[in-house]
């Protein structure tokens, strides 16, 4: 009898200083598990004399009882603790600053994109859309470039392998409105072109803007009026510019357009190559192959193209001096503009 009033003593301390859940279940298994300490007196009350049997038999039953209303309440504290430190840890910190949507800014080269857009519709040009999957004929043999000729190397293409392609330049486009429409015609055409490239100042993908114009009488004085009133309102300022002859195999007489280096003055700088002339676009007098072959008369008519880097001028405009730059979707970088 002295035991068993020991065993609950020890077992109250236990159960009292269980800090969790799985601690107090060692109590629970200590004296009431099937190998508890409890259970062992219940097998054991047959080697007492059997008058005491029963009063030991009761005895341990009240203890047992005892022992399990003392784990019953502990259990009942401890999760209630639990509950509050979950949702301690869990709480929600209602002073701190909430999480803001971030405010999108216009790409500095669809900027560059509405400007031009602008300039040239001021002009009278109409502004018009070509696929961006291309087939080899429109991207090359209807502007004059057949099979195997040496100038496909000028530009590395991405091809399909089913005669498609990513067009690497926005001409096929003039072709498309030349087939369809008759002069005069004024037009200009801006998207994404592809091309196997990639360093400081050139990406696997650019935008170009190529320009049209053909009727009666077009001459390369009115391609040079133009891309001159262009240019300088283009930048807002009268930078020099020069006519450099070319070779392009749709067109002929053909022209690059350099302005001077905008980053040194003139003077010469990496971005220039210490020229102090940058490369802006391509031009010349529309190839009279190119005319028949797209339907229009060249005996009666003429006309001019250009096709110019976009992203290049918004380079120029913006002073960015890596191209890449402008393909990283960086928001730190594009906020700028
Ligand atoms: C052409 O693409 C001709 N179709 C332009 C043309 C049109 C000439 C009509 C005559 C008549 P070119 O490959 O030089 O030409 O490219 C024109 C411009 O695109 C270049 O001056 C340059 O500004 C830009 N450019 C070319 N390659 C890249 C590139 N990988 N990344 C960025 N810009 C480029
Ligand atoms: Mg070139």
């Amino acid at each position: 009898m002295k035991e068993l009033d020991e065993l609950l003593q020890q077992a109250e301390t236990g159960i009292q200083q269980a800090a969790d859940l799985r601690g107090l279940d060692h109590y629970r298994v200590l004296y009431l598990g099937k190998k508890g300490q409890l259970t062992e007196y219940l097998k054991n009350l047959g080697h007492l004399p059997e008058k005491e049997r029963p009063l030991a038999g009761q005895k341990v039953n009240i203890i047992k009882q005892k022992i399990q209303t003392l784990i019953d309440e502990r259990v009942t504290i401890l999760r209630e603790a639990e509950v509050v430190n979950q949702l301690a840890a869990d709480s929600v910190d209602i002073t701190l600053p909430g999480r803001h949507q971030q405010v999108g800014t216009i790409h500095p080269v669809t900027k560059t994109r509405e400007r031009l857009e602008a300039l040239f519709t001021q002009m009278g040009f109409a502004a018009v859309d070509g696929p961006e999957v291309e087939d080899d004929y429109h991207n090359f043999a209807a502007l004059n470039i057949p099979d195997l000729h040496p100038a496909r190397a000028m530009q590395d293409t991405f091809y399909f392998g089913d005669g498609t392609l990513l067009r690497t330049h926005m001409s096929p486009v003039q072709i498309r409105v030349m087939e369809e429409s008759k002069p005069p015609i004024r037009i200009i055409a801006m998207g994404r072109v592809y091309r196997r490239d990639f360093d400081l100042t050139h990406t696997p993908m650019f935008h170009q803007i190529e320009g049209l114009m053909v009727d009666e009488n077009v001459s390369f004085a009115d391609l040079k009026g133009v891309l001159i009133n262009f240019l300088q309102a283009f930048f807002e300022a009268p930078v020099p510019i020069r006519f450099r002859p070319s070779y392009f195999p749709f067109t002929e007489p053909s022209a690059e357009v350099d302005i001077g280096c905008l980053s040194c003055a003139s003077k010469g700088c990496r971005i220039c190559k210490n020229t102090g002339w940058l490369e802006v676009l391509g031009c010349g007098m529309v190839h009279p192959n190119v005319l028949s072959m797209a339907g229009i008369d060249s005996e009666r008519y003429t006309g001019w193209a250009f096709g110019l880097g976009i992203d290049r001028l918004t380079m120029l405009r913006y002073g960015i001096t890596d191209l890449r730059a402008l393909f990283e979707n960086d928001l730190r970088f594009l906020k700028q503009f």
